[in-house]
């Protein structure tokens, strides 16, 4: 019989804002995309719709930042919007958050200094389930020293709290949601998902409570399970089709939804699984039109894990 003091959690994932709050960004960025991330934080603030939550993760690529100096006045800029949100902000490290410099200090020091040193693998302890962030950003570049730190980090926070659901939150994808040699070209980058496979590896060995895994980076939305694990990705804002989640832990599972901006605010050309990046979008074998390509199917969407 389920305990009468149950909470259901309730919490979103923002993702891939590449937000330019600075002034005078010294690099051009996506178009329109300060204007949807202003949108998406308003929803944290006092009379949004999403004020309701219980905490907000920001799975990485919060900021564009394309070096050291633009990287520390846009998170520096960032960080003073976060203070309008009403709800509990937690970050997750992205690409852009460190120019791929996993294990440098150097280019991690922007980021310790906006968030907090705790702020790259952490669990967020939320009663109904245990929310994993981990820090998988510089995929391919990360250092051997870091590499193995990331390993162990996880290891050690799967096995907290034994029996309790999990959620992993990081960056780059661990699985690959479209057909891989055709999401390798579409996205055009090599880590179309975290090529360092003993992450996955340890999903599948020492990930009995984990439900689900979150992840942004690629700019398109989708979701495949492995081994009764739902692996989802969410868009972001910066890039069409603008895509945001939302989930909620019950005794029972976790249930998923990918909400999507106010249509006005969209621009289909920001997206980079297609034109104008490519002179034609993309398709694979579950996803026959490129529109289900970017934006995946309705069953990837909206979806139930049991717990
Ligand atoms: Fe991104
Ligand atoms: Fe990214």
């Amino acid at each position: 019989m389920a305990s009468s003091s149950f909470q259901p959690l309730r919490f979103a994932v923002i993702n891939d804002l590449h937000a330019q709050f600075a002034p005078k960004p010294s690099q051009p960025g996506y178009p329109g995309a300060n204007e949807r991330a202003e949108w998406m934080l308003a929803q944290f603030s006092s009379g949004g719709a999403l004020a309701g939550m219980d905490f907000v993760v920001g799975a990485g690529d919060l900021i564009h930042g394309e070096d050291l100096r633009s990287i520390t006045a846009e998170l520096k800029a960032m960080r003073q919007r976060l203070k309008q949100l009403t709800v509990p902000f937690y970050p997750c490290c992205g690409n852009h958050e460190i120019r791929q410099a996993e294990g440098n200090p150097a280019y991690e020091a922007p980021y310790w200094q906006t968030y907090g040193k705790d702020r790259f693998d952490y669990a967020i302890s939320a009663g109904a389930a245990e929310i994993i962030v981990l820090n998988n950003a510089g995929t391919f570049h990360v250092t051997a020293k870091r590499r193995e730190q990331r390993f162990d980090r996880l290891k050690h926070m799967l096995g907290a709290r034994p029996g309790v659901p999990k959620i992993v939150v990081c960056h780059v994808p661990l699985v690959a949601i479209r057909d891989r040699d055709i999401l390798h070209r579409s996205f055009g980058f090599l880590s179309y998902r975290c090529l360092e496979t003993e992450i996955l590896d340890l999903i599948d060995t020492h990930g009995a409570d984990v439900r689900l895994v979150v992840s942004g980076h690629l700019h398109i939305s989708g979701m495949v399970k492995r081994h009764g694990v739902a692996h989802l990705v969410t868009a972001g804002t910066a890039s069409f089709p603008h895509d945001y989640a939302m989930i909620t832990v019950t005794s029972r599972t976790v249930a998923v939804e990918v909400g999507s901006l106010p249509r006005p605010l969209h621009n289909p050309a920001s997206n980079i699984h297609g034109p104008p990046r490519y002179t034609r979008g993309f398709t694979d074998p579950k996803h026959q039109t490129p529109r289900t390509y970017l934006r995946g199917n309705p069953s990837e969407r909206k979806f139930t894990v049991p717990i």
